[in-house]
């Protein structure tokens, strides 16, 4: 890593793992509470950052569950949204009158939130959707949008780990950091 202020050294403990261990058993079943026990739910993991988030939050669910995977891009390699979303791969099956749950690891400006919210209305028609995120940055926001239900808010700091990364890296920590700046 060129960046030698973002090692690893430097990234301070903000959530730990217990924390968000905790705070998925507490959400998973109110998010799970919103969908009919008896009707299959589809879970659209938002690549790269969610990864880790959903992959646990599925596990919890009591519901028939199929995971499908979209990828898009923001932040490119720097610490400030670039606020040019680029769509990498939006392929997803039929999802007319499914239950849907989009899960994103952080809403920051809000721009991502409001591209998939739109696409899911306007493109595939889907009976019911919800939006998960696992953080929220309120403060960052540049346009009115909320989840359906987050775990933790956060203030304005870059953070990594547990799926999201800094330059490609901290994806695989167990817990969430951030820089001092
Ligand atoms: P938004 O469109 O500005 O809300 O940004 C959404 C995306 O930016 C997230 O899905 C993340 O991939 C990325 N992102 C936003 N804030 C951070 C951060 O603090 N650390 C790592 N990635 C971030």
């Amino acid at each position: 890593m060129s960046d030698s202020d973002k090692d690893i050294k430097n990234l301070k403990l903000l959530i730990s793992e217990k924390e968000i261990q905790d705070k998925l058993d507490e959400m998973a079943p109110k998010i799970e509470e919103c969908f009919p026990p008896d009707e299959d739910i589809y879970t659209i993991c938002v690549l790269k950052g969610s990864v880790i988030f959903c992959s646990d939050l599925v596990k919890r669910f009591k519901h028939n569950v199929q995971m499908e995977f979209i990828r898009i891009s923001s932040y490119g390699n720097e610490t400030k949204s670039s606020n040019n979303l680029q769509a990498i791969d939006l392929t997803l099956p039929n999802l007319n009158n499914k239950n849907v749950i989009i899960v994103e690891d952080i809403i920051d400006t809000g721009l991502t939130a409001r591209f998939l919210t739109d696409l899911f209305k306007i493109k595939h028609h889907p009976k019911k959707v919800l939006f998960v995120s696992l953080l929220n940055k309120k403060c960052a926001r540049q346009i009115e949008i909320e989840p359906d239900f987050y775990g933790f808010e956060i203030g304005n700091k870059f953070v990594a780990g547990y799926g999201l990364d800094y330059k490609g890296y901290f994806r695989n920590l167990p817990y969430i950091g951030y820089f001092e700046s």
